[in-house]
Protein backbone atom coordinates (compact mmCIF):
# COMPACT_ATOMS: atom_id res chain seq x y z
CA UNK A 1 0.00 0.00 0.00
CA UNK A 2 2.73 2.80 0.65
CA UNK A 3 5.30 1.34 -1.31
CA UNK A 4 6.43 3.75 -4.32
CA UNK A 5 3.82 6.22 -2.84
CA UNK A 6 4.27 9.54 -2.58
CA UNK A 7 3.39 11.87 0.66
CA UNK A 8 3.34 15.24 1.14
CA UNK A 9 3.89 15.80 5.17
CA UNK A 10 3.14 19.43 6.55
CA UNK A 11 4.49 19.39 10.07
CA UNK A 12 2.87 22.19 12.12
CA UNK A 13 4.54 23.96 15.12
CA UNK A 14 3.21 21.32 18.28
CA UNK A 15 5.19 19.24 21.17
CA UNK A 16 4.04 16.01 19.17
CA UNK A 17 5.55 17.52 16.17
CA UNK A 18 8.42 14.98 16.89
CA UNK A 19 6.73 12.13 16.46
CA UNK A 20 6.44 13.21 12.34
CA UNK A 21 9.68 12.52 12.35
CA UNK A 22 9.02 8.81 13.37
CA UNK A 23 6.36 9.04 10.72
CA UNK A 24 8.55 9.51 8.20
CA UNK A 25 10.93 6.76 9.41
CA UNK A 26 8.33 4.65 9.07
CA UNK A 27 6.61 5.53 5.93
CA UNK A 28 10.46 5.20 4.48
CA UNK A 29 10.97 2.23 5.82
CA UNK A 30 7.77 1.08 4.00
CA UNK A 31 9.19 1.98 0.60
CA UNK A 32 7.22 5.35 0.61
CA UNK A 33 8.72 8.74 -0.61
CA UNK A 34 7.99 11.68 2.15
CA UNK A 35 8.31 15.48 0.93
CA UNK A 36 8.28 17.33 3.88
CA UNK A 37 6.66 20.75 4.72
CA UNK A 38 7.79 22.48 7.65
CA UNK A 39 5.65 25.36 9.20
CA UNK A 40 7.25 28.45 11.13
CA UNK A 41 5.95 27.10 13.71
CA UNK A 42 7.02 23.66 13.36
CA UNK A 43 10.40 24.95 13.05
CA UNK A 44 10.51 25.65 16.95
CA UNK A 45 9.59 22.10 17.59
CA UNK A 46 11.98 19.87 14.98
CA UNK A 47 14.73 21.53 12.80
CA UNK A 48 14.54 21.34 9.19
CA UNK A 49 18.12 19.78 9.03
CA UNK A 50 16.41 16.50 10.90
CA UNK A 51 13.41 16.40 9.17
CA UNK A 52 15.24 16.25 5.45
CA UNK A 53 17.54 14.59 6.72
CA UNK A 54 15.11 11.52 7.53
CA UNK A 55 13.29 12.27 4.40
CA UNK A 56 16.34 12.72 2.26
CA UNK A 57 14.47 15.57 0.84
CA UNK A 58 14.33 18.89 0.75
CA UNK A 59 12.22 20.40 3.18
CA UNK A 60 9.78 23.17 2.30
CA UNK A 61 9.14 25.96 4.58
CA UNK A 62 8.17 29.39 2.57
CA UNK A 63 5.59 30.48 -0.09
CA UNK A 64 8.13 32.72 -1.29
CA UNK A 65 10.93 31.07 -1.49
CA UNK A 66 11.92 31.70 -5.28
CA UNK A 67 14.24 28.57 -5.51
CA UNK A 68 11.54 26.01 -4.93
CA UNK A 69 8.96 27.81 -7.14
CA UNK A 70 11.26 27.51 -9.95
CA UNK A 71 12.08 23.85 -9.12
CA UNK A 72 8.24 22.95 -8.36
CA UNK A 73 5.78 25.52 -7.54
CA UNK A 74 2.98 25.31 -4.78
CA UNK A 75 0.73 23.93 -6.86
CA UNK A 76 2.49 21.32 -8.42
CA UNK A 77 4.11 20.36 -4.85
CA UNK A 78 0.43 19.76 -3.52
CA UNK A 79 -0.14 17.78 -6.65
CA UNK A 80 2.40 15.23 -7.11
CA UNK A 81 1.77 14.07 -3.68
CA UNK A 82 -0.43 10.95 -3.84
CA UNK A 83 -1.86 12.03 -0.15
CA UNK A 84 -1.40 14.95 1.82
CA UNK A 85 -0.73 14.34 5.26
CA UNK A 86 -0.83 17.06 8.57
CA UNK A 87 1.15 15.98 11.82
CA UNK A 88 0.72 17.18 14.09
CA UNK A 89 -2.48 19.28 13.15
CA UNK A 90 -2.55 22.42 15.27
CA UNK A 91 -6.10 24.35 15.97
CA UNK A 92 -4.66 27.24 13.90
CA UNK A 93 -4.51 25.37 10.75
CA UNK A 94 -7.21 24.25 10.80
CA UNK A 95 -9.15 26.89 11.62
CA UNK A 96 -7.22 28.56 8.43
CA UNK A 97 -8.23 24.84 6.19
CA UNK A 98 -11.79 25.34 7.19
CA UNK A 99 -12.19 28.72 6.14
CA UNK A 100 -10.18 28.60 3.29
CA UNK A 101 -7.31 30.75 4.10
CA UNK A 102 -3.90 30.49 2.17
CA UNK A 103 -1.66 32.98 3.94
CA UNK A 104 1.52 30.53 3.94
CA UNK A 105 3.01 27.22 2.19
CA UNK A 106 0.75 25.08 4.10
CA UNK A 107 -2.37 26.15 4.08
CA UNK A 108 -1.77 27.22 0.30
CA UNK A 109 -0.77 23.96 -0.27
CA UNK A 110 -3.86 22.08 1.32
CA UNK A 111 -5.95 24.52 -0.49
CA UNK A 112 -4.30 24.11 -4.09
CA UNK A 113 -4.18 20.37 -3.72
CA UNK A 114 -6.75 17.59 -5.65
CA UNK A 115 -5.60 14.92 -3.38
CA UNK A 116 -7.04 13.32 -0.41
CA UNK A 117 -5.99 15.08 3.05
CA UNK A 118 -5.82 13.32 6.15
CA UNK A 119 -5.06 15.07 9.30
CA UNK A 120 -3.47 14.22 12.63
CA UNK A 121 -5.02 16.29 15.24
CA UNK A 122 -3.04 17.56 18.48
CA UNK A 123 -3.66 20.35 20.88
CA UNK A 124 -5.00 21.22 24.24
CA UNK A 125 -8.18 19.49 25.39
CA UNK A 126 -9.99 22.62 26.17
CA UNK A 127 -8.86 23.83 22.54
CA UNK A 128 -9.74 20.25 21.00
CA UNK A 129 -13.35 21.15 22.50
CA UNK A 130 -13.61 24.40 22.32
CA UNK A 131 -17.06 25.43 19.86
CA UNK A 132 -14.77 27.20 17.23
CA UNK A 133 -12.77 24.16 16.86
CA UNK A 134 -15.85 21.79 16.73
CA UNK A 135 -17.05 23.67 13.91
CA UNK A 136 -14.55 23.79 11.97
CA UNK A 137 -14.26 20.19 12.45
CA UNK A 138 -17.80 19.57 11.04
CA UNK A 139 -16.83 21.85 7.88
CA UNK A 140 -13.54 20.04 7.51
CA UNK A 141 -15.42 16.45 7.50
CA UNK A 142 -18.00 17.76 5.51
CA UNK A 143 -15.24 18.82 3.00
CA UNK A 144 -14.14 15.14 3.23
CA UNK A 145 -10.70 15.16 4.95
CA UNK A 146 -10.18 12.35 6.63
CA UNK A 147 -9.14 12.67 10.37
CA UNK A 148 -6.47 9.96 12.62
CA UNK A 149 -6.90 10.62 16.81
CA UNK A 150 -6.82 12.69 18.65
CA UNK A 151 -6.22 10.21 21.35
CA UNK A 152 -7.43 10.67 24.88
CA UNK A 153 -4.34 11.07 27.23
CA UNK A 154 -2.40 13.24 29.29
CA UNK A 155 -0.69 15.72 27.61
CA UNK A 156 2.60 17.73 27.95
CA UNK A 157 0.63 20.74 29.36
CA UNK A 158 -0.30 18.05 32.07
CA UNK A 159 -3.85 18.06 31.33
CA UNK A 160 -6.23 15.07 30.76
CA UNK A 161 -8.30 14.05 27.76
CA UNK A 162 -8.83 14.30 23.90
CA UNK A 163 -6.45 16.31 22.32
CA UNK A 164 -3.22 13.99 22.42
CA UNK A 165 -2.44 12.92 18.87
CA UNK A 166 -2.60 9.50 17.53
CA UNK A 167 0.13 7.50 18.05
CA UNK A 168 2.74 6.63 14.95
CA UNK A 169 1.71 3.18 14.06
CA UNK A 170 -1.93 4.75 13.86
CA UNK A 171 -1.56 7.20 11.53
CA UNK A 172 0.73 4.76 9.47
CA UNK A 173 -2.52 2.61 9.14
CA UNK A 174 -5.02 5.53 8.37
CA UNK A 175 -2.11 6.89 5.65
CA UNK A 176 -2.20 3.21 4.56
CA UNK A 177 -6.03 3.07 4.57
CA UNK A 178 -6.22 6.59 2.59
CA UNK A 179 -4.25 5.57 -0.30
CA UNK A 180 -6.08 2.32 -0.63
CA UNK A 181 -9.33 4.34 -0.95
CA UNK A 182 -12.40 2.77 -2.67
CA UNK A 183 -11.28 -1.02 -2.03
CA UNK A 184 -14.78 -1.38 -0.10
CA UNK A 185 -16.25 1.09 -3.11
CA UNK A 186 -19.80 0.13 -4.02
CA UNK A 187 -19.61 -2.68 -1.09
CA UNK A 188 -22.56 -2.62 1.58
CA UNK A 189 -21.58 -4.02 4.67
CA UNK A 190 -23.25 -4.61 8.13
CA UNK A 191 -21.73 -4.32 11.43
CA UNK A 192 -23.40 -4.66 14.71
CA UNK A 193 -21.88 -3.37 18.38
CA UNK A 194 -22.65 -1.97 21.12
CA UNK A 195 -24.81 -4.08 24.12
CA UNK A 196 -28.39 -4.85 24.29
CA UNK A 197 -30.76 -4.12 26.96
CA UNK A 198 -33.02 -6.53 28.11
CA UNK A 199 -36.03 -4.91 30.43
CA UNK A 200 -37.18 -6.29 33.31
CA UNK A 201 -40.17 -3.62 33.16
CA UNK A 202 -39.92 0.12 31.75
CA UNK A 203 -37.63 1.30 34.24
CA UNK A 204 -34.95 -1.51 34.73
CA UNK A 205 -33.16 -3.53 32.48
CA UNK A 206 -30.21 -6.22 32.30
CA UNK A 207 -27.15 -5.03 30.25
CA UNK A 208 -23.77 -5.51 30.07
CA UNK A 209 -20.29 -3.64 30.08
CA UNK A 210 -20.02 -3.54 26.31
CA UNK A 211 -18.08 0.11 25.38
CA UNK A 212 -18.97 -0.46 21.57
CA UNK A 213 -15.46 0.96 21.45
CA UNK A 214 -14.48 -2.08 19.10
CA UNK A 215 -17.54 -1.78 16.43
CA UNK A 216 -17.23 2.04 16.12
CA UNK A 217 -13.55 1.45 14.97
CA UNK A 218 -14.75 -1.14 12.34
CA UNK A 219 -17.28 0.66 11.14
CA UNK A 220 -14.99 3.38 10.84
CA UNK A 221 -12.45 1.38 8.95
CA UNK A 222 -14.68 -0.36 6.76
CA UNK A 223 -16.34 3.38 5.54
CA UNK A 224 -12.81 4.21 4.96
CA UNK A 225 -12.15 1.88 2.37
CA UNK A 226 -15.23 3.30 1.06
CA UNK A 227 -17.73 0.53 1.78
CA UNK A 228 -21.52 1.69 2.50
CA UNK A 229 -22.02 0.52 6.17
CA UNK A 230 -25.37 -0.19 8.30
CA UNK A 231 -24.28 0.16 11.80
CA UNK A 232 -26.66 -1.95 14.25
CA UNK A 233 -26.22 -0.20 17.26
CA UNK A 234 -27.22 -0.75 20.92
CA UNK A 235 -26.86 1.77 23.86
CA UNK A 236 -23.06 1.78 23.28
CA UNK A 237 -21.06 4.56 25.40
CA UNK A 238 -18.46 4.99 22.07
CA UNK A 239 -20.68 7.26 19.97
CA UNK A 240 -21.32 5.72 15.80
CA UNK A 241 -18.43 7.21 13.58
CA UNK A 242 -19.31 9.80 10.97
CA UNK A 243 -20.48 8.63 7.84
CA UNK A 244 -22.35 5.48 8.70
CA UNK A 245 -26.00 4.37 8.64
CA UNK A 246 -26.74 4.26 12.24
CA UNK A 247 -29.99 1.87 13.01
CA UNK A 248 -30.29 2.00 17.05
CA UNK A 249 -31.64 -0.87 19.08
CA UNK A 250 -32.47 -1.97 22.40
CA UNK A 251 -32.84 -5.58 23.04
CA UNK A 252 -31.33 -8.73 21.19
CA UNK A 253 -34.70 -9.23 19.00
CA UNK A 254 -34.84 -5.66 17.83
CA UNK A 255 -31.40 -6.39 16.78
CA UNK A 256 -31.95 -9.37 14.66
CA UNK A 257 -34.87 -7.41 13.20
CA UNK A 258 -32.78 -4.50 12.14
CA UNK A 259 -30.07 -6.80 10.77
CA UNK A 260 -32.18 -8.79 8.81
CA UNK A 261 -34.36 -5.55 7.65
CA UNK A 262 -30.54 -4.19 6.75
CA UNK A 263 -29.40 -6.77 4.66
CA UNK A 264 -28.13 -7.95 1.62
CA UNK A 265 -25.06 -7.56 2.35
CA UNK A 266 -21.19 -8.39 0.60
CA UNK A 267 -20.19 -8.61 4.12
CA UNK A 268 -21.46 -8.61 7.86
CA UNK A 269 -19.35 -8.33 11.12
CA UNK A 270 -21.06 -8.88 14.59
CA UNK A 271 -18.87 -6.95 17.11
CA UNK A 272 -21.81 -6.54 19.30
CA UNK A 273 -21.99 -8.12 22.76
CA UNK A 274 -25.59 -9.50 22.74
CA UNK A 275 -27.98 -10.67 25.63
CA UNK A 276 -28.00 -14.05 25.99
CA UNK A 277 -30.98 -14.12 27.93
CA UNK A 278 -33.86 -12.04 27.92
CA UNK A 279 -36.07 -11.75 31.27
CA UNK A 280 -39.40 -13.88 30.28
CA UNK A 281 -41.82 -12.25 32.85
CA UNK A 282 -40.81 -8.80 32.08
CA UNK A 283 -43.68 -6.25 32.62
CA UNK A 284 -45.39 -3.55 31.07
CA UNK A 285 -45.78 -1.59 34.10
CA UNK A 286 -43.36 -1.01 37.15
CA UNK A 287 -42.74 -3.48 39.35
CA UNK A 288 -43.69 -2.63 43.28
CA UNK A 289 -42.05 -3.14 46.21
CA UNK A 290 -44.85 -4.59 48.15
CA UNK A 291 -44.45 -4.54 52.02
CA UNK A 292 -43.61 -8.83 52.70
CA UNK A 293 -44.30 -10.13 49.30
CA UNK A 294 -40.15 -10.62 49.18
CA UNK A 295 -37.89 -10.26 45.83
CA UNK A 296 -39.57 -10.73 43.02
CA UNK A 297 -38.34 -13.70 40.56
CA UNK A 298 -37.33 -13.22 37.13
CA UNK A 299 -37.91 -16.29 34.67
CA UNK A 300 -35.27 -15.94 31.66
CA UNK A 301 -35.47 -17.30 28.11
CA UNK A 302 -32.60 -17.63 25.47
CA UNK A 303 -32.91 -14.50 23.22
CA UNK A 304 -32.29 -15.36 19.05
CA UNK A 305 -28.35 -15.90 18.06
CA UNK A 306 -27.81 -13.18 15.45
CA UNK A 307 -25.01 -14.51 13.92
CA UNK A 308 -25.89 -18.09 13.71
CA UNK A 309 -29.06 -17.17 11.92
CA UNK A 310 -27.30 -14.91 9.75
CA UNK A 311 -24.73 -17.36 8.58
CA UNK A 312 -27.25 -20.07 8.19
CA UNK A 313 -29.58 -17.96 6.08
CA UNK A 314 -30.48 -20.53 2.77
CA UNK A 315 -31.23 -17.28 1.06
CA UNK A 316 -29.23 -13.68 1.51
CA UNK A 317 -26.10 -14.93 3.13
CA UNK A 318 -24.02 -12.36 3.13
CA UNK A 319 -20.44 -13.51 1.00
CA UNK A 320 -18.38 -13.26 4.29
CA UNK A 321 -19.50 -13.64 7.54
CA UNK A 322 -17.46 -12.43 10.55
CA UNK A 323 -18.05 -13.44 14.57
CA UNK A 324 -16.04 -12.20 18.10
CA UNK A 325 -15.25 -14.58 20.20
CA UNK A 326 -14.02 -13.18 23.88
CA UNK A 327 -12.68 -16.39 25.67
CA UNK A 328 -10.32 -16.60 28.87
CA UNK A 329 -8.32 -19.94 28.14
CA UNK A 330 -8.04 -22.16 25.33
CA UNK A 331 -8.35 -19.01 23.20
CA UNK A 332 -7.65 -20.85 19.46
CA UNK A 333 -9.39 -24.25 20.29
CA UNK A 334 -12.66 -22.39 22.14
CA UNK A 335 -12.80 -20.23 19.25
CA UNK A 336 -12.38 -23.04 16.12
CA UNK A 337 -15.06 -24.90 17.82
CA UNK A 338 -17.75 -21.27 17.94
CA UNK A 339 -16.48 -20.94 14.28
CA UNK A 340 -18.51 -24.15 13.40
CA UNK A 341 -20.83 -24.56 15.70
CA UNK A 342 -22.28 -20.22 14.14
CA UNK A 343 -21.77 -21.37 11.05
CA UNK A 344 -19.82 -18.38 9.94
CA UNK A 345 -16.51 -18.03 7.74
CA UNK A 346 -14.17 -16.25 10.19
CA UNK A 347 -14.09 -15.62 14.23
CA UNK A 348 -11.83 -12.47 15.38
CA UNK A 349 -10.89 -14.19 19.17
CA UNK A 350 -9.54 -12.38 21.71
CA UNK A 351 -8.41 -13.13 24.86
CA UNK A 352 -10.25 -11.56 27.44
CA UNK A 353 -8.59 -12.91 30.76
CA UNK A 354 -7.59 -10.09 33.46
CA UNK A 355 -3.76 -10.65 32.65
CA UNK A 356 -4.05 -9.22 29.36
CA UNK A 357 -5.84 -5.68 30.37
CA UNK A 358 -7.50 -5.95 26.91
CA UNK A 359 -11.23 -5.94 28.58
CA UNK A 360 -11.92 -2.26 28.74
CA UNK A 361 -8.64 -0.80 27.11
CA UNK A 362 -7.21 0.72 24.13
CA UNK A 363 -5.49 -2.30 22.65
CA UNK A 364 -6.33 -5.90 21.64
CA UNK A 365 -4.61 -8.36 20.69
CA UNK A 366 -6.70 -11.02 18.38
CA UNK A 367 -6.35 -14.62 16.62
CA UNK A 368 -8.52 -14.70 13.20
CA UNK A 369 -10.01 -18.07 12.77
CA UNK A 370 -10.95 -19.27 9.63
CA UNK A 371 -11.15 -22.26 7.25
CA UNK A 372 -7.30 -21.78 6.70
CA UNK A 373 -6.60 -22.61 10.48
CA UNK A 374 -5.75 -19.78 13.14
CA UNK A 375 -4.06 -16.62 12.29
CA UNK A 376 -2.33 -14.89 15.80
CA UNK A 377 -2.39 -10.59 14.88
CA UNK A 378 0.35 -8.60 17.16
CA UNK A 379 -1.23 -6.79 20.06
CA UNK A 380 -2.40 -3.09 18.30
CA UNK A 381 -4.88 -0.26 18.96
CA UNK A 382 -8.30 -1.18 18.47
CA UNK A 383 -8.20 1.64 15.77
CA UNK A 384 -5.30 -0.25 14.49
CA UNK A 385 -6.57 -3.84 14.84
CA UNK A 386 -10.29 -2.71 13.09
CA UNK A 387 -8.17 -1.20 10.23
CA UNK A 388 -6.55 -4.50 9.41
CA UNK A 389 -9.72 -6.13 10.08
CA UNK A 390 -10.94 -3.94 7.07
CA UNK A 391 -8.01 -4.03 4.98
CA UNK A 392 -8.72 -8.05 4.85
CA UNK A 393 -12.73 -7.76 4.52
CA UNK A 394 -11.76 -6.53 1.44
CA UNK A 395 -9.66 -8.39 -0.27
CA UNK A 396 -11.40 -11.56 0.91
CA UNK A 397 -14.60 -10.51 -0.90
CA UNK A 398 -13.06 -8.66 -3.43
CA UNK A 399 -10.74 -11.24 -4.50
O1 LIG B 1 -21.79 -17.36 21.66
P1 LIG B 1 -21.05 -16.10 21.92
O2 LIG B 1 -21.90 -15.03 22.58
O3 LIG B 1 -19.72 -16.28 22.58
O4 LIG B 1 -20.71 -15.58 20.44
C1 LIG B 1 -20.15 -14.33 20.20
C2 LIG B 1 -20.46 -13.91 18.79
O5 LIG B 1 -21.83 -14.15 18.47
C3 LIG B 1 -20.28 -12.42 18.60
O6 LIG B 1 -19.90 -12.19 17.26
C4 LIG B 1 -21.68 -11.87 18.88
O7 LIG B 1 -21.89 -10.62 18.26
C5 LIG B 1 -22.54 -12.94 18.30
N1 LIG B 1 -23.84 -13.13 18.99
C6 LIG B 1 -25.02 -12.80 18.33
N2 LIG B 1 -26.22 -13.02 18.94
C7 LIG B 1 -26.28 -13.57 20.17
C8 LIG B 1 -25.10 -13.90 20.85
C9 LIG B 1 -23.89 -13.67 20.23
O8 LIG B 1 -24.96 -12.28 17.21
N3 LIG B 1 -27.46 -13.75 20.74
Amino acid sequence: MLADRRILLIICGGIAAFKALDVIRRLREAGATVVPVLTRAGEEFVTPLSVSALAAQTVYRDLFDLTDEAEMGHIELSRAADLVVVAPATADLMAKMANGLANDLASTLLMATDKRVLIAPAMNVRMWQHPAMQRNLAALRGDGVLLVGPEDGTMACGEFGPGRMADVPDIVAALAAALSDGALAGRHVLVTSGPTHEPIDPVRYIANRSSGAQGAAIAAALRELGARVSFVTGPARVPPPEGVEVIRVETAREMLEAVLAALPADAAVFAAAVADWRVANATDRKMKKTEGAGAPTLDFAENPDILKTVSQLDAGRPGLVVGFAAETHDVATNATAKRARKGCDWIVANDVSPETGIMGGEENKVSIVSAEGVEDWPRLSKVETARRLAARIAEAISG
